[in-house]
């Protein structure tokens, strides 16, 4: 072979290895859905230094850090004025980032922010347009691990104009040299799952806002289905952030909204006030049974197997070899459902544990029915051959 063929061949093997090394680095920094907490659904404008502080306590407190909460993402309204040389400043409500970036960590937890691509945020404020490395840098220097990056343009650009601003965001914080999860904020637009790992998105969102309602909730989620081949390790769809304890759903509903968004392998980005949650709250959102659904190292995120009207079949295949199965009644009254074998790939007999009972149920032949109560769900686990 002469020298001439050998210097192509090296830098296609070069650029190979930097593409295969960078996957790897996106896989790594997000090889289970994200779990943590954001501000936005409970505190939009009112979020500040002390909310993040009572809220990094709190994650603490409750138990949520141990169950995999780690992520404490400070939304929309922290952003000030940018200085002569145009490095952004946060505003009165956030007096020094750093040091409450240095508090967040010392409990453990690790701290996001918020920005836009284009000029403004969603709220109004300051965007990143024409600073991209420059706030990738005070973000770094903060000691920032998260950016949820919010398209509010309209209308939306086109979809090579949308690729290019993320992938000059994503370029420019892999520049600075530490880990920090993007999370791609843009409605699903231009079928953003087709090329959000290809510029550096750790997650995107799927769907416009979620509101702490069971119609919001439900027809987001159960939408979800058909997205499944689009998720895994390193990159999720995202069905926008928690509302469970925020209010507006009773337990059954928060319920099958926490076991929906487990089964699709969904970000667990709690909404709420951590610091005033009721026993019940902490129940649904620390069940470890059910976030360990989420968590699944294969990260195989769930789809339907069967629907007949408001009643929903959905699966979801566990790295062990078990499914999981949720009986989802979207009706207003109670139901009786079930689940055919036959249906997951099961011949013969499963045994089944209830996650919401935390309780083995036994061993059942050819199929699982039970009574699901209105809008709620029944989550089971199913192993068999
Ligand atoms: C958009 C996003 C929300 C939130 C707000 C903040 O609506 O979808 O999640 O970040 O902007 O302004």
């Amino acid at each position: 072979m002469s020298s001439g063929t050998r210097v192509p061949c090296l830098v296609i093997a070069l650029l190979v290895l930097g593409c295969a090394v960078s996957v790897r680095a996106q896989e790594k920094l997000a090889a289970t859905p994200p779990m943590g907490w954001n501000s936005w659904n409970h505190f939009a404008e009112h979020v500040d230094d002390k909310t993040i502080r009572e809220t990094a306590d709190a994650l603490v407190s409750t138990g949520l850090k141990d169950a995999g909460y780690i992520y404490l993402n400070i939304d929309d309204t922290w952003e000030g004025q940018r200085d002569a040389s145009g490095i952004i400043h946060a505003n009165e409500k956030f007096p020094d980032m750093r040091a409450l970036a240095d508090y967040v960590h010392g409990k453990g937890l690790k701290l996001g922010i918020y920005s836009s691509p284009g000029p403004k945020t969603c709220a109004g404020f300051e965007g990143s347009l024409g600073h991209e490395e420059q706030d990738a840098k005070t973000y770094a220097n903060w000691g920032v691990d998260y950016l949820k990056y919010d398209w509010c343009q309209q209308p939306p650009a086109n979809v090579d104009a949308m690729k290019a601003a993320y992938t000059k965001m994503h370029d420019a914080l892999e520049k600075m040299g530490r880990p920090i999860v993007l999370s791609l904020c843009q409605y699903g637009w231009n079928k953003v799952w087709e090329w959000g790992p290809s510029v550096g998105g750790n997650l995107w969102r799927t769907t416009g806002d979620i509101t702490d309602r069971y119609s919001s909730m439900a027809e987001i989620g159960f939408n979800q289905n058909g997205l499944e081949k689009f998720a895994g390790p390193g990159h999720w769809n995202d069905p926008d952030m928690l509302e469970v304890g925020n209010g507006g759903m009773n337990e059954d509903e928060y319920r099958t909204h926490f076991s929906l968004w487990a089964m699709l392998a969904a970000p667990l980005i709690a909404g709420n006030d951590l610091t005033k949650m009721t026993p019940y709250t902490v129940e649904i959102l620390t069940n470890r049974e059910v976030i360990a659904v989420d968590q699944d190292p294969a990260g195989k995120q769930g789809f339907r197997i069967a629907q007949e009207g408001p009643f929903e079949v959905w699966m979801k295949p566990m790295a062990d070899g078990s499914r999981v199965v949720g009986l989802f009644n979207r009706q207003r009254t109670v139901e009786q459902m079930s689940v055919n074998f036959s249906q997951i790939g099961i011949s013969g007999q499963g045994s089944i544990r209830d996650l919401w009972l935390k309780k083995d149920l036994g061993t059942f032949k050819d199929r699982y029915s039970a009574y699901v109560p209105a809008h709620g769900v029944v989550l089971v686990r199913i192993s068999g051959k």
